[in-house]
């Protein structure tokens, strides 16, 4: 398998998709997959430079997962660094489109479309159980993403 290199991507980068990089990076490091690079980023600047949001780090924490990550917006060069640009839901994959450069080399989608075609809902003004569902959604996703590219090597 060549090199995979994966940009999760959601809204502030503070939720949902900093949680879906620790959780994909965790399920591909428990595979034994090392050839794997994980990232992700936000379509919205507000949160640039902050930490993941107290809930996806108590929510991480809880599931032993290793979380650390500093919210960064999209840039350019992300189109054709990565290989695969993972979606939280619609308007974010709307939103990596329009701002997408011609030189684009990435597969773009949204994450779902591995699995069952569902967004990750925005957990950000709700309470702890969006997160825990949100964290349940990324393994199944991270699962079903390696299932589709790499295989299902488990
Ligand atoms: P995320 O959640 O896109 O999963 O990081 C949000 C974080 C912040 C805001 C919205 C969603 N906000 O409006 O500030």
């Amino acid at each position: 398998m060549s090199d995979l290199k994966v940009l999760i991507v959601c809204l502030g980068n503070i939720c949902r998709s900093p949680m879906g990089e620790a959780v994909l990076r965790d399920v591909a490091r428990k595979r034994g997959l090392s050839n794997i690079v994980v990232d992700s980023c936000g379509t919205a600047a507000y949160h640039a430079g902050e930490e993941p949001d107290d809930r996806t780090i108590s929510t991480c924490k809880k599931h032993q997962i290793p979380i650390e990550h500093s919210a960064r917006q999209i840039q350019t060069s992300d189109f054709t660094h990565f290989t695969h640009i993972l979606a939280a839901d619609e308007s974010n994959l709307r939103n990596l489109e329009r701002v997408k450069p011609k030189n684009s080399t990435a597969q773009i989608c949204l994450w779902g479309s591995y699995l069952d075609n569902k967004p990750i809902a925005d957990p950000y003004y709700g309470g702890m159980n969006g997160f825990e569902h949100v964290y349940q959604q990324c393994l199944a996703l991270s699962d079903a993403f390696l299932d589709g590219v790499v295989g299902d090597n488990r």
